[in-house]
């Protein structure tokens, strides 16, 4: 029952953390992404000094990792990442390597599923779906305490459905993928466009930022959101509506008993929410005729991916143990 190490690679931030059995956080660090340009070689250093650091102070038997990116089917490698470098990057077996430790390695929504799964929201519900809105969109399917992969490996790539024909570029490739509407990303685009635009509705948030339209960020416009700024509580309910719009399409496609909504945004709490479940209503298909899945945010807020991660760590290290 020792301690593991989960971390979290999103398209802005790496987090580690040191977690125990009971899922509790012992101690968490965190860094900001290595730029995509950057060798995918960046990525794994960054990755190998926040363990070793953690090593500083804490037993490291075994590291689970979260990644903002679409993992094959063997866990071994990430396939394709629109926010990172890496493109079909062997990195477990580089990590196992770097760390002499079990590594294990999952998409990060995935493990956002498992943490909220086994500590969260999740607890005791056999079909959940999980979404994470950070940087982009994240999802996972998780049914009787197994998340869904598919064939590949890259199932629950719910972000790059396209929502709007011809809309807004995703670096993924595409137009108009869902999480170009309803992100952090999305977000933060929206405020800086109306602030560049000079809007009078922008003002509050031109003054906070002293006019630099670049400091805008998510949380900022959360912030404001919470004092009561117009304009920032109209863009979390936009987020919101194409949230709730995506979900019903989700329930059209796997009827889950519940949605657990995770990743940076959802701090934003029942501003975000509270649209989503209204569009969830107005858009499901057969409403009135058929049991509602409920929408409910994450319990370990952005922290599931990180507790998720360190989780499946310790199933994987119990079954490297037996097997050696
Ligand atoms: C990626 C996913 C990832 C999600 C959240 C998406 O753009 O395609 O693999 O889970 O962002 O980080
Ligand atoms: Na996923
Ligand atoms: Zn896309």
């Amino acid at each position: 029952r020792v301690p593991t190490v989960g971390i979290d690679i999103g398209g802005t931030k790496v987090a580690a953390g040191v977690v125990d059995a009971d899922g509790n956080i012992l101690e968490k660090i965190r860094t900001e992404t290595p730029d995509k340009s950057k060798s995918p070689k960046v990525v794994e250093n960054t990755i190998v000094e926040l363990v070793l650091d953690l090593s500083d102070r804490h037993d490291v038997h075994a590291v689970g990792i979260g990644a903002a990116g679409w993992v094959d089917a063997d866990r071994s490698r990430v396939l394709f990442a629109p926010h990172l470098a890496w493109r079909n990057e062997p990195i477990r077996d580089a990590l196992t390597s770097r760390l002499a430790v079990p590594v294990m390695i999952d998409n990060d929504a995935n493990t956002a599923a498992w943490g909220e799964w086994r500590f969260g929201a999740g607890r005791g519900t056999d079909h959940l779906v999980m979404i994470t809105l950070g940087t982009g969109i994240g999802g996972a399917i998780l049914e009787e305490g197994q998340v869904k992969r598919g064939a590949y490996g890259v199932a629950g790539e719910f972000g790059h459905m396209q929502v709007v024909p011809g809309g807004h570029r995703c670096p993924c490739g595409n137009r108009g993928c869902w999480e170009q509407y309803s992100s952090g990303n999305a977000l933060v685009r929206e405020a800086r466009e109306l602030a560049a635009a000079d809007s009078p509705v922008a003002y509050n948030i031109i003054d906070r930022v002293g006019g630099n339209i670049a400091d805008i960020t998510g949380p900022l416009i959360t912030e404001l959101a919470r004092e009561g700024d117009a304009m920032c509580v109209e863009l979390l309910q936009d987020i919101g509506q194409w949230l709730g719009v995506g979900i019903a399409n989700l329930a059209a496609a796997l009827d889950p008993a519940c949605f657990v909504v995770g990743g940076g945004v959802s701090a934003a709490d029942d501003l975000l929410i509270g649209p989503a479940r209204d569009a969830f209503r107005r858009q499901l298909t057969g409403r009135g005729y058929r049991p509602e899945a409920t929408i409910s945010k994450a319990q370990l807020g952005n922290e599931a991916g990180l507790v998720g991660a360190a989780d499946l760590a310790r199933l994987v290290a119990r079954r490297f143990r037996r097997a050696n």
